[in-house]
């Protein structure tokens, strides 16, 4: 092969049941799985090029150089693809984001999913789903959960190579449409990566193994409450797993808080319109942003309400969207 090029695009996903600590560093294996759910027009759109003429991989996301971890764990993607593809080239990498980078917005989930996925089709490989999720992963955990859309449930697998570490598909967009507002608290670059927060999490809060216990405990009420539809079962869960996470992380030692005084601001005002009988829940994940989901059609209008009640905040409209996909048009400067 001399030149290769792919693009694809894929979402960011919001876990409901939270991924919150690795049993191996190295390739992003979890300690327990995780539930997510896919989210419509967030997304990254990426093209790789391999080619001769590329002196080392480089990565261009909306215009700029991507810092060198980021290229690190890009690397992994790419380097995976040039061994199982047997392509000798470099890779150039280009990238967009639809929505704020780096702003707990599950950013690297969507960005490492489109590069796995581009640099395959690139390659001239085709991987089955569960390849391109375990391709996913190695960039970041989550992003094994963007390849599919709707409600997806990533396996932790046992294996210490990973290749039972992947996510599946757990139901459709159409099977729930959940309607969903992110209100952005900060869109700066969260203070400590998921990587660093985690591992200080397991080795130093008293709480670690109890969450991990939660998580296996939550799962299968999460599974079942999505393929019922019923939402008072899946609110419960998934606030009891957002806030047993981040419990945690806040008894580890230094102590590790993600929230801002606008994070409890709205979670305030989620428990006001609930306590008016509007049905809404709410997730955070490593920032202080928070998304809040409402049934299909949110028929109490529960997302305008709270928007209405923060009009200082910035928001984003979202819901239950479809997976990464490859795509003909390309990304380029
Ligand atoms: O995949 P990472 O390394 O960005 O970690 C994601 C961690 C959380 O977003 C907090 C939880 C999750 O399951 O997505």
């Amino acid at each position: 092969m001399t030149e290769g090029i792919g693009s694809a695009r894929a979402p960011a996903n919001i876990a409901l049941v939270k991924y919150w600590g690795k049993r191996d560093e190295r390739l992003n294996l979890p300690e327990a799985g995780s539930l997510s759910v896919t989210l419509e027009g967030l997304e990254a759109h990426t093209t790789v090029r391999f080619g001769p003429s590329h002196p080392r991989d480089q990565l261009i996301l909306d215009g700029h150089a991507l810092p060198e971890v980021g290229m690190r764990r890009a690397v992994r993607i790419l380097d995976r693809v040039r061994e199982v593809a047997g392509v000798p080239h470099y890779a150039l990498v280009q990238s967009t984001n639809s929505f704020p980078t780096a702003a707990g917005l599950a950013s690297s989930a969507a960005g490492m999913a489109a590069l796995a996925l581009a640099a395959s089709r690139a390659a001239g490989w085709d991987p089955s789903a569960e390849e391109a999720s375990v391709l996913a992963r190695l960039g970041s955990g989550s992003a094994c959960r963007s390849i599919h859309g709707g409600f997806v449930e990533w396996i932790a697998g046992s294996r210490e190579d990973g290749v039972d570490s992947h996510a599946v598909g757990v139901a459709s967009p159409e099977h729930w449409p959940l309607e969903a507002t992110v209100v952005l608290i900060s869109e700066g670059e969260k203070p400590v990566s998921s990587t660093r927060g985690m591992a200080e999490t397991a080795a130093s809060s008293p709480y670690h193994a109890a969450w991990i216990g939660a998580v296996r405990h939550d799962l299968p009420v999460a599974r079942a409450a999505v393929l019922a539809r019923d939402f008072d079962a899946l609110s419960a869960v998934a606030e009891g797993s957002c806030l047993a996470m981040h419990a945690t992380m806040m008894a580890a030692r230094p102590a590790l808080c993600y929230w801002k005084p606008g994070t409890l601001q709205t979670l305030d005002a989620v428990a006001r319109l609930r306590a008016e009988g509007r049905r809404m829940f709410f997730t955070i994940d490593a920032g202080p942003n928070v998304k809040v989901f409402a049934p299909p059609g949110d028929p109490d209008g529960a997302l305008g309400a709270l928007e209405a009640l923060l009009p200082d905040k910035k928001t984003l409209r979202t819901r239950t969207g479809p997976g990464g996909s490859c795509v003909d048009e390309t990304v380029s400067d």
